[in-house]
């Protein structure tokens, strides 16, 4: 497993990349966390596949661009141009939370570039008004009081009450990821994510290979809207990750990778 920085679209892009060949798979993460929450993924898929998880802008490593918003296609700009440094041509999409909103954008921006999709624990919709004054408190309290004023409430709300009471290190890491995104960065992402188009109206249009993904109790995405969204979606799979919240890649690694790894092995296989 190793890591790079890609100078790209005026920022420094930091990624972490496992295995050398095989189709290439792109992991976006979600809010306040890193390519980092893909080690589990990095590892398990490196064997048969080249896979590369990027900071998105503001977050872990990657530079900060702190006037006005992260935009979901910026992000997405962001990564194709990644792609583009690294000499790959087409990805396996997979994507958590926030980084499902970047998919979205991805697929709609670069359609030719995405083999198949992955989207776990995410949503097509966009903001609700509550949603978007949500948000503005979020920015408001990173911004004056920093990280630590939402870290603790935000591990709580990512992670299922299983994965609270007795695993400390899941905890840990993920308490960790949040305390060390820029509070400006994070700030940023927040007003992306607000000012992100709806994109229920692209679900019936996907003509890749889909797997829908969420952890059984994730309580930020539940597993009934995100079952809906598979519904969207022509001949889409979907998988609950029982025991799992919203961070179900990090939370249930082994269950979230067996159902990674059939879809991959199809995807694969009907190339
Ligand atoms: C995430 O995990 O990326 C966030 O929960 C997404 C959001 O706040 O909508």
């Amino acid at each position: 497993m190793g890591s790079g920085v890609a100078r790209v679209r005026g920022i420094e892009l930091a990624y972490e990349e496992a295995g050398a060949g095989g189709p290439a798979v792109l992991l976006l993460h979600g809010f306040l966390f890193s390519g980092a929450m893909w080690r589990g993924q990095l590892e398990a898929f490196s064997a048969e596949h080249r896979v590369v998880a990027p900071d998105l802008r503001g977050h872990g490593r990657t530079t900060v661009v702190a006037e006005g918003a992260a935009t979901m296609e910026e992000m997405a700009r962001d990564a194709a141009a990644l792609l583009d440094e690294l000499g790959i041509e087409r990805v396996t999409l997979g994507a958590l939370s926030m980084g499902g909103y970047v998919a979205f954008a991805f697929y709609r921006l670069f359609r030719e570039r995405v083999r198949a999709l992955v989207l776990a624990d995410t949503r097509a919709e966009s903001d609700t008004d509550d949603a978007r004054r949500a948000r503005e408190e979020m920015r408001r309290t990173a911004l004056e009081s920093g990280m630590d004023a939402i870290a603790d409430s935000m591990t709580r709300k990512m992670l299922a009450p299983a994965t609270l009471a007795s695993r400390p290190e899941t905890v840990a890491f993920v308490r960790e990821m949040i305390l060390r995104t820029p509070a400006a960065g994070a700030a940023a992402a927040l007003r992306g994510m607000a000012a992100r188009p709806d994109q229920t109206s692209l679900l019936p249009e996907i003509d890749v290979p889909a797997l829908v993904l969420v952890g059984g109790e994730d309580a930020i995405t539940p597993p009934r809207s995100s079952e809906a969204m598979a519904r969207a979606i022509p001949g889409a799979r979907f998988e609950v990750v029982e025991g799992a919240g919203h961070a179900s890649n990090v939370e249930r690694p082994a269950e979230f990778n067996r159902a990674l790894a059939d879809f991959l092995k199809d995807v694969k296989r009907d190339a």
